[in-house]
């Protein structure tokens, strides 16, 4: 009777077990740990209410070995981050920030271990760069139509040889983000300077009007300060009010393990910039308004379920090409003025969405995902 019991007690231990997600990131001297410290205390909160116990976990503090490491909880009363024991995580959630950091030899080495452990998982193995992006979608008929012709920029006469093309390119270093680093380019023949560079500042763009290829590549050159670059076919962006914009996707695992979209929105260019971000005074929209604005209700309607197939497609690919298994990615995709789609980039690790819906979604899929992955692993 007395070990009837005790089985009991054993298998609702066992049942009750919650599910342990960590959210990874690099210690950091003066603050504890890097990364986006709203972003981990939602990721928190939304945790806890899907049954999870979350905690963020430096590099530093994980350990393969063990079945308990130390990680940050943050109280909600006083506003602060406490360390504490937790059990060790089923999922790890890489949120380490910068492209360096998880570059170093500690951490990659850790990343790899993670990778071959089976008592975790590791959601998003490592940052993207745009090279390999495009590699990868060529390497598909489904996906090669919505890439803009992409080329490693490493001579003057490659570059040349691009324009003669495409008149209209867009420079981008390779793990460039948030717009830095970007320049347009756009060639114009019957002009006395034909070459006019254009290079992305803080909220504006700078110009330049080169007579000569050579003297192109040299300012080319002193301004891509030693980064790689892509050169990449540049797309005429459909418009609203002489603003150009284009649309982000957020494509996620579902609770059945399946890709799908959490949400698309639309970035509208600042008017002096090249780009679309928000920090380079561009705006949120809403991508439907844009969208009818530019071409009517019925096309606009038919755009927004080809973005959000296409996206789809896309991440089966660059999931596929990687090699690895993914959770997430977010998208930049340009809607041309004949309302073609392009593909730009996708992030691994997509920045908060500022769309509360979207939002809101985005942080539940983590937990609805997480549960999908910790049962099949328990079958
Ligand atoms: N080939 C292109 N044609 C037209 N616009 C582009 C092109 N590439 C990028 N852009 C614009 O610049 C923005 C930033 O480019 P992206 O590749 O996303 O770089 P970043 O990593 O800096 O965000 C895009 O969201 C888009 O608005
Ligand atoms: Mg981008």
């Amino acid at each position: 009777m007395e070990c009837e019991v005790q089985d009991e007690t054993a298998i609702g231990e066992i049942q009750s077990k919650k599910p342990v997600l960590a959210i990874l990131t690099i210690e950091d001297d003066a603050q504890l740990f890097r990364g986006n410290r709203t972003n981990f205390s939602d990721l928190i909160l939304t945790g806890r209410e899907h049954g999870f116990i979350v905690y963020v976990l430096t590099v530093k503090h994980l350990k393969l070995s063990g079945n308990q490491l130390n990680g940050f909880n943050y109280d909600h009363a006083t506003e602060s981050w406490q360390l504490q024991k937790f059990p060790f995580p089923d999922l790890i959630y890489n949120r380490i920030p910068l492209r360096e950091d998880e570059l170093l030899p500690g951490v990659r080495r850790k990343i790899r271990a993670c990778l071959h452990n089976p008592r975790v998982t590791l959601f998003n193995p490592s940052f993207f760069n745009k090279w390999s992006l495009f590699k990868w979608l060529r390497q598909s008929r489904v996906t090669r139509p919505f890439i803009p012709t992409t080329r490693r920029m490493v001579s003057r006469q490659g570059l040349g040889k691009m324009m003669i093309k495409h008149n209209f390119l867009y420079l981008k270093p390779i793990s460039g983000k948030a717009g830095k680093g970007i320049m347009t380019l756009r060639l114009q023949p019957e002009k006395q300077f034909p070459y006019k560079l254009k290079i992305q500042a803080d909220k504006k763009s700078i110009t330049y009007n080169c007579g000569s290829i050579t003297k192109l590549w040299n300012r080319i050159k002193k301004e891509s300060t030693g980064e790689r670059y892509i050169a990449q076919q540049g797309i005429q962006l459909a418009s609203f009010n002489e603003r150009c914009f284009d649309l982000r996707a957020l494509v996620q695992k579902n609770q059945r393990g399946q890709w799908d979209i959490s949400g698309i929105g639309a970035r509208l260019a600042g008017t002096l910039s090249i780009t679309t971000h928000v920090p380079r005074g561009g705006s949120i929209d809403d991508p439907e308004r844009l969208l009818v604005s530019a071409f009517g209700q019925e096309e606009a309607r038919k755009l927004l379920v080809k973005a959000r197939s296409t996206s789809l497609l896309i991440a089966k690919q660059i999931e596929r090409g990687s090699g690895q298994s993914l959770v997430e990615m977010s998208m930049d995709l340009g809607v041309d003025s004949d309302g073609n789609i392009w593909f730009f980039e996708a992030n691994a690790k997509p920045m908060k969405f500022d769309e509360p819906d979207i939002r809101k979604r985005s942080l539940e899929r983590i937990f609805q995902y997480g549960r999908f992955v910790v049962k099949m692993k328990s079958k």
